[in-house]
């Protein structure tokens, strides 16, 4: 696990499942907000955040957290089209994540030469995936897709594939994913409830984030 004092910027192994036992997932409403989660995740001990490209706000939110909050790794997450893949990368994402995977989705985001996590559901996806040269996968959603059941499964024909399960994961549920050797971490939007957010309790983020960051993997 980097330190969380230092920034990450250049410093870290470069496989997004190997920064955090739990990727927050966050949806930011405004710029502030998400400088505002970020530094509450970080207190806690989580270093890396998937801010999610669901509101206007996102893109901004993802360059004032690369510029005033160097200690974590900021990706950007819930890449839909492929014109988002550069708009986050020039935005300062570290990383991209998307929900599932199409063609032009995938070369946009190797096209970033940004790391990346293409989301996958099914065998033939994962196939898909390894063929394209990733070996570094989303699985969305997990729960809905088999959860560890399937993931379990799946090491078997393709144990070189590793997984960022997200999708219905809880704070309960998180070690159980996180106990499979082709589980990296896990991801979630647990640690940012919506309450917490809007009345800025920035300390429930905080104590949230650092029980997911004692999870073992
Ligand atoms: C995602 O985009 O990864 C999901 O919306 C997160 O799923 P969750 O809200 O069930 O954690």
């Amino acid at each position: 696990m980097p330190s969380t004092s230092e920034p990450l910027a250049g410093s870290w192994p470069g496989s997004v499942l190997d920064v955090v036992p739990v990727l927050p997932v966050v949806v930011a409403h405004t710029a502030q907000e998400g400088v505002d989660i970020a530094r509450a995740l970080v207190a806690g001990g989580l270093p890396a955040i998937e801010l999610t490209l669901r509101t206007e706000a996102a893109l901004d939110a993802i360059r004032a957290i690369a510029s005033e909050v160097p200690e974590i790794l900021v990706g950007a997450g819930t890449i839909t089209r492929p014109g988002q893949a550069k708009l986050a990368a020039d935005a300062g994402a570290r990383f991209l994540v998307s929900p599932g995977t199409t063609g032009s989705l995938l070369h946009a985001m190797q096209d970033s030469g940004l790391p990346f996590l293409p989301g996958v559901a099914t065998l033939s996806e994962v196939l898909a995936a390894l063929d394209a040269g990733c070996t570094e996968l989303k699985l969305f959603p997990a729960e809905a897709s088999g959860g560890t059941a399937f993931l379990t499964a799946v090491a078997g024909p393709v144990p070189q594939a590793r997984f960022c399960p997200t999708g219905g994961i809880t704070a309960a549920s998180a070690s159980s994913y996180l106990a499979l050797p082709n589980v990296g971490c896990v991801g979630g939007s647990w640690l940012t409830p919506a309450d917490a957010v809007a009345s800025g309790d920035w300390p429930r983020i905080t104590a949230l984030a650092a029980a997911a960051a004692a999870l073992c993997r």
